[in-house]
Formats: structure tokens, sequence, C-alpha cells
């Protein structure tokens, strides 16, 4: 087949700072989803994009063909409107799991495509997997009817929904270009948009633990997501949240169920609730049906009964135990004192380095594994007392832990001033 434009003269033209025109875009994605632009190719052609940037319609016309790499799927045959969430990644982040039920309750279906963990951040699959029976995979068919009749759905994303993501993805993973942000954006907006959601709630969280380590870079994502979203016909709304501590309690899939199911019976930690909450609200306003008390939902036991439901509807058991690690290792306070910082990067590396993450795709995760915290920012400690238990089925793995939290808290003297900002630091429309 001949081809319509030569790759090196795409590649020269970015990296030459020109704007590539829709054509040699739509041309470029297609041709290195078909394998006729190679690996070598297109790793240089991200290295320019993540060098000098893209134009808004550079960005929405990359987006556009990530789309069209695939299928895109229909959810306007429901009864109820739909509304998503994305997280951009984060430690001990378990939201999804009390925040698509608790949406349910009031009308919304919520369909979320999730994913694994790779790396120090956590994966929503690999948490829902330590619930016993529970199934990730679902056809189209049984996720419509559970949507239907349940309200909500947490399942893999097939492999039909935007393909050149997938390769891309995987060839910025090895080439140092994960970080550009309009890749970043299009990534994940070609699979929400894709998916077909009528409402879109963006988490960027930005911090030590997160992509975006500025609040300038997390607002300049947010930005480009919420135009890509808003331009494709979907209501999009971004939260900056912070993620220089871990969320909650724990980090680890059955620590985070643990944690994820108390605050469906009405308690666990504030941050949680606070941020389940809001972007409950945010998701529901977006979806058309705002205005409702959300958090009475999570006391009455209305979002535990969807919870329910929504384990059960995929196999789960929701009354079975939960794994527990077969050993566990407290980590002491060195001194008297306030605890100033505790580092969200360093806890999901411990976190990881315990079992709870996989290095490479096809490794295991251990269900049990994790970093319960026992302490937060804020709090006043005494030498000798427990800032956190570390959990594994492998105890080798203790040492490697802790060289990962080695500097990851800070404890000053009394009295020192904590700066312990709110959890939702902006939000963009
Ligand atoms: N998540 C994605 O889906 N894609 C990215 O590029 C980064 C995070």
């Amino acid at each position: 087949m001949s081809e319509s434009f030569d790759a090196v003269d795409v590649i020269s033209h970015k990296r030459d700072h020109h704007e590539l025109s829709d054509d040699e875009i739509r041309w470029v994605v297609d041709a290195y989803t078909r394998g006729a632009v190679a690996e070598e190719q297109m790793s240089a052609l991200a290295m320019a994009i993540l060098l000098n940037g893209m134009t808004r319609r550079e960005i929405s016309s990359w987006t556009a063909a990530m789309i069209a790499s695939g299928e895109r799927m229909d959810f306007s045959g429901l009864s109820r409107p739909t509304a998503d969430k994305h997280s951009t990644g984060g430690v001990g982040d378990k939201i999804t799991l009390p925040l698509a039920p608790l949406v349910a309750v009031f009308g919304v279906a919520v369909p979320q495509l999730s994913g694994r963990g790779l790396g120090h951040t956590g994966g929503t699959l690999d948490k829902l997997e330590s619930v016993t029976g529970w199934q990730a995979s679902l056809s189209n068919e049984a996720m419509m009817r559970q949507l239907e009749e349940v309200g909500a759905v947490v399942c893999a994303a097939g492999s039909g929904l935007a393909p050149a993501d997938k390769k891309l993805y995987a060839l910025r993973d090895v080439t140092g270009t994960v970080e550009a942000i309009p890749l970043i954006a299009s990534s994940i907006m070609s699979k929400k948009i894709a998916e077909g959601t009528g409402a879109l709630v963006l988490d960027v969280k930005v911090g030590s633990g997160a992509f975006m380590k500025t609040r300038e870079d997390a607002t300049e994502l947010a930005r480009t997501m919420v135009d890509l979203g808003t331009d494709a016909g979907v209501t999009t709304v971004a939260l900056l949240t912070d993620m220089s501590t871990p969320l909650g309690l724990t980090a680890g899939n059955a620590l985070e169920v643990r944690e994820s199911v108390e605050v469906l019976a009405g308690g666990g930690p504030q941050d949680v609730v606070e941020l389940t909450v809001r972007l409950a609200e945010e998701m529901l306003e977006a979806a058309g049906r705002g205005g409702q008390d959300v958090r009475a939902a999570l006391t009455d036991g209305r979002a535990m009964d969807v919870w329910r439901a929504m384990v059960s509807a995929q196999g789960g058991d929701p009354d079975a135990p939960l794994p527990v690690a077969r050993h566990t290792q407290d980590v002491l306070a060195p001194a008297d004192g306030v605890v100033t910082r505790l580092d969200a990067y360093g806890v999901g590396v411990a976190a990881w380095r315990l079992g709870a993450g996989r290095a490479r795709k096809e490794d295991p995760v251990q269900a049990g594994a994790g970093v319960e915290l026992h302490v937060k920012p804020g709090a006043t400690v005494r030498a000798g007392e427990r800032l956190m238990t570390l959990h594994t089925d492998t105890p080798e793995r203790f040492a490697r832990a802790e060289e990962a939290l080695d500097g990851a808290v800070t404890i000053a003297p009394a009295g020192s001033r904590t700066d312990i900002g709110p959890v939702v630091i902006d939000r963009i429309a």
C-alpha cells in the first residue's frame, strides 16, 4: 500500500517546531497502529512532542485519531444518564470503590472501565480482585445489563477500545515520554470518549505521589483534558486534588477494599469520605442530577446496598473475609513530636515493593500486601509509637520497603507549623 506521508517528514516537522496538519496526524496514528510506522519512528515523534508540545488543534486531532483506531461504545440505549470518573493515579486512591455505588444510588449509571496498577500507583481491578470470586472481564452485553439493573460496573476495558493508545502507551513507558502533557491528555481522553460516557469528572492528582508534581503542570493537564472532553460533547469537569500524602490510611489491594467498605458503612477516614462525596456531587451535577444529599447515602446504607449488588453481579462474595498478609512489621516513630510530612511517593513505593504492585504487566500481585498508616500529617506522636504497619506474604521484602520509607516521614518538635492543605485544591470546568 502506498503511504500518503513519509514518517521522517512528520517527525522532522515536529522536531522543527511546526504544527502537524490534521492529515499528517490521522495518517501517523493509523500507520503506527497498522505497523507501517516503526516503533523507533514513533518513539522519535513522541520525544519531539514531549520537547516541543502541541497546539489545542493538534491534541484534539491526535485524540480523534486514537479514538478512530478502535471501537466506540454507546450507552444511549440505557434508561439512565451516565457519568464516569477518571483519576490520573495516586497512592491509596481507592475512591472508585465507594464512589461508583454511591453515584448509582441517585439514578446515574457509572460505567467505570479501569486498569491495573503499574509502578507505585495501584490499579482498581487489582483491588477488586482481592474480593473472593470477583471477575474483571465482562462482555459488552453483561456490562449493559449490569448498568441497567445495578447502576454501576467496574470492569476491564476491552482490547477494542483505542488500540493505538495501548501500543503507544507501552512505547512511551520505555522511551521516557510518559510525561508529555499532550500525550497523557490524549491517552486518557481517547479512552473516555470512546467509552461513550455522557459526563466525566477528572481527578487530576498533584504532588509527590502523582505524575504531575507541580500545580502548574496539573492545571495545564486538567485544562487540556477538559477542553478535549467538551469539544467531543462530553460534559467534563476536573478537580485538582492533593497527592503529597496518601489518601486515607491504607495503600494495598485488600487493605484498600477494607477501607472502602468502612466508607460505605458510614465511617472511614475523613479525607477519603470528603473526596468521595465531592466527586459524587460533581458527577451527579454533570449528569443533570445535582442538588442531592450525597453524604446521607453513605450513612443510611443505600450506597452499601449498591456495592453488594455490584460485587455480586460480577461473581464476588461481599461477605467473604478479605485476604490478610501472612507477615507484618511495624515502623516506629524515632522521636517525640508532630508529623509534618508523610510522603505519598515513599509509601507508594513501599507498598509496591511489599507485593501490592507489579514491576512488569504480567507479574501477579499479593492481595494482602501493602502499608497501613496509623498517623497522618498533623498527628502528635511519642518516640516508639507505631507510625505504620507493613504487610506482606514474603518477609524478605521488608528491608527494601523500609528503604523506600527512609526519609518519607518528617517529625518536627511539638508545636511546629504543619502546612496541611485541603484535599481538593482547585476546580477546572
Ligand atoms: N493514564 C493513561 O491512561 N495514559 C497516560 O498517558 C497516563 C495515565
